[in-house]
């Protein structure tokens, strides 16, 4: 379907921008792409560094017909489909992180921030949808953990932000028209295939639970393998156990 796409050398997030260009997109789905983010945002409040010709900052909003219990889960589908992408162009090694982090082998290659805009009416639920991936990063001091980037980890191919951006519009487009129609479900062998945490010691809930990493539930919950069987987690950080 139709997309409004804006492409602009600096913004302060394309997230924030495409919330302000919605009006204007009719009934297409507003896209924005940058360059640079003066104000880059990351998930759970943390800045997404953001330097300007290196990585590939887009966002997508989407309308989804039949209110929020219907977006459980498309944090991970979202991440499902990043991973197909950079799959189909050639990366290898994709491992996601629950919900939905992106890494290549044991490093983080790109992240994504799903921000809820609220019920335009009964039933119609708008999301913003904020894809970041490191494509020619080098800028080692400006991360705070272990990363990657496209070149870093691929250097035998040659990674166009154009062309990665097409294909990620597409492979969203094609995710969440599944997902709205079926659910969670069809998604979650994929997502399970790539859990970097699998069969990992865990901590969870600021440390109070621990356990083995043990795939996701139909909800899209986490679930930890514990001394008193199988916990879903439902939020906050899930960190590998330093032991
Ligand atoms: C994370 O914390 O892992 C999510 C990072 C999401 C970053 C992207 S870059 C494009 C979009 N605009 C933003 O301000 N954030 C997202």
């Amino acid at each position: 379907s139709a997309v409004h796409l804006t492409v602009l050398d600096e913004v302060d997030s394309t997230n924030a921008e495409v919330l302000r260009r919605w009006p204007d997109a009719g009934s297409a789905m507003p896209v924005c792409l940058a360059d640079c983010q003066t104000a880059g945002r990351g998930r759970r409040g943390h800045a997404w560094q953001s330097p300007k010709g290196e990585n590939l900052y887009l966002s997508l909003g989407l309308t989804f017909h039949g209110g929020f219990a219907l977006l459980d889960g498309l944090s991970l589908v979202l991440g499902v489909a990043v991973a197909d992408t950079l799959e189909q162009l050639g990366a290898t090694n994709v491992g996601l992180k629950w919900p939905n982090d992106i890494f290549i082998g044991e490093r983080k290659l790109g992240g994504i921030l799903v921000e809820l805009q609220g019920e335009l009416q009964e039933g119609i639920v708008q999301v913003i949808v904020g894809i970041g991936v490191n494509v020619h990063m080098t800028r080692a001091e400006l991360v705070d953990q272990p990363w990657t980037s496209l070149a870093a980890a691929f250097p035998d191919r040659s990674w166009g932000r154009n062309q990665l951006a097409a294909a990620l519009i597409q492979a969203v487009q094609a995710c969440t028209s599944v997902f709205a129609r079926q659910g969670f479900h069809a998604f979650r062998p994929a997502w399970q295939a790539r859990d970097i945490h699998f069969g990992k010691s865990l901590r969870a809930r600021q440390g109070q639970l621990e356990g083995v990493g043990a795939g996701i539930d139909d909800a899209g919950n986490y679930l930890l393998r514990t001394d008193d069987g199988l916990v879903p987690v439902r939020s906050g950080e899930i960190s590998l156990r330093v032991v």
